[in-house]
């Protein structure tokens, strides 16, 4: 039976490539590891672990006695290697955990997947998949053209820089060992599971609560939106059917500024009020229940030290190699992520206590409205 093992599988992409994996390739074993850092929440996962159809293992990616053992049990032909440390700005005020997870973690993983494969003989057939960002390719002008493959790195933030420096640990096994790696860089994901500490989740969780929208700087900064079920299933065509040694770009071909985003989630909330009066009882503090507009809320805040200015990705060797085309246009996808926060409010009420209200304070207090 095919095996595969998915790192950070309680995180926001690891649960839905888990949900996606099941779904495309129902006959593999699937097993999860992830360390349950405050990023995790295995809630999704609790109906596939209880009925046995995938097995779940909290622990570390850099603990070598771990991922030795579940070599061993499963003897994965497969691995997807998503857990990290994920967050920009945590990132600024406190780096040392990317370079741990992102870097040291990232290294353990390959040497315990390489000896075991050198081990069991399945070197020439098994592949792992590292999931990276296109921010490791650094920051893009209003006219430059897309990051292609063969963009040069220039990461800016600690995040981006431990990125790119698995990245590169990833192209160094695969030259000097052999290692059938592959290489995905993908733009900024949205969808369903998404911690509310990255921007989409964040706006709507504040508009529905009736709290200030807060855009970093003038909120001119460009990103490339790409929804988690496209990425997913990107994932899974260039794990099985992408060439071992390359890199493949995922983008979502949205490209929209930060203002244009949060517009965009205050008139979709709005309407949704204006659609089903009920949301006024549930979310009293949300302008939109009193015939108000979400976007009164939005205020211009201090800018994020070193904020790239645009990513923008060329999936065009994805869609040409592999067949593989993301199809979620923007407007739609976000209009029903929004529905899955509204239908979804126990899930990101427990996230939003406790560590996570000590965080708000840590990155939003300092920050001076500019506007
Ligand atoms: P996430 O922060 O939501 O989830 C990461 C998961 O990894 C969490 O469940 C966490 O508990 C787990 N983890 C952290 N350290 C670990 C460790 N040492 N051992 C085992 N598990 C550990 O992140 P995400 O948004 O789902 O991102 C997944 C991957 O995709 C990451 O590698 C990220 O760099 C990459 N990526 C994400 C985006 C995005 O927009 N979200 C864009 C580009 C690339
Ligand atoms: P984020 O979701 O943190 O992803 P990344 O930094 O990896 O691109 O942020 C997306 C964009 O939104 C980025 O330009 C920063 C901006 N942003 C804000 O303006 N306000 C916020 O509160 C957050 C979290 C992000």
């Amino acid at each position: 039976m095919p095996s595969v093992l998915i790192t950070g599988g309680a995180g926001f992409i690891g649960q839905n490539l888990v949900h996606a994996w099941r779904a495309a390739r129902p006959e593999d074993r699937v097993v999860v590891v992830d360390a349950m850092t405050y990023a995790a929440n295995i809630r999704s996962l609790e109906p596939l672990i209880n009925d046995g159809s995938i097995q779940f293992v909290n622990g570390d990616i850099g603990d070598p006695a771990l991922i030795q053992r579940l070599f061993e049990e499963h003897a994965f032909t497969r691995v997807a290697h998503l857990a990290a440390e994920s967050h920009v700005d945590r990132s600024i005020s406190d780096p040392e955990a990317f370079l741990q997870t992102n870097v040291l973690g990232t290294f353990a993983l390959l040497n315990a997947a390489l000896a075991a494969w050198r081990t069991s003989g399945l070197l020439d057939s098994a592949r792992f998949l590292h999931v990276s960002t296109d921010e490791v390719y650094g920051s893009l002008g209003p006219a430059d053209p897309a990051f292609t493959e063969s963009s040069p790195y220039r990461p800016t933030s600690p995040y981006a820089a431990s990125k790119a420096a698995s990245d590169h640990l990833v192209r160094a096994f695969i030259v000097t060992y052999g290692m059938p790696a592959l290489i995905t860089n993908c733009s900024n994901n949205y969808g369903a599971y998404q911690h509310p500490e990255k921007l989409i989740p964040l706006m709507i969780i504040h508009a529905l609560e009736g709290k200030r929208l807060p855009i970093y700087g003038d909120g001119s900064n460009v990103r490339d939106w790409l929804h988690v079920s496209d990425h997913c299933a990107a994932l899974i065509d260039v794990i099985e059917r992408g060439r071992t040694g390359e890199t493949y770009n995922i983008g979502g071909g949205n490209e929209r500024n930060n203002r244009d985003v949060v517009g965009l989630i205050c008139d979709t909330i709005d309407a949704c009020f204006v659609a089903s009066p009920a949301l006024g009882q549930r979310f009293p503090s949300c302008p939109a229940a009193s015939g108000a507009s979400c976007r009164t809320l939005i205020g211009y805040v201090t800018d994020r030290p070193g904020h790239d200015h645009r990513y923008a990705i060329d999936a065009s060797k994805l869609a040409t190699d592999l067949g593989s085309r993301c199809s979620v246009g923007f407007e739609h996808g976000l209009a029903q992520t929004v529905h899955w926060y509204l239908d979804h409010e126990t899930w990101w009420r427990d996230i939003t206590s406790g560590e996570y209200k000590a965080w708000i304070e840590k990155n939003y207090g300092f920050r001076a409205a500019v506007y």
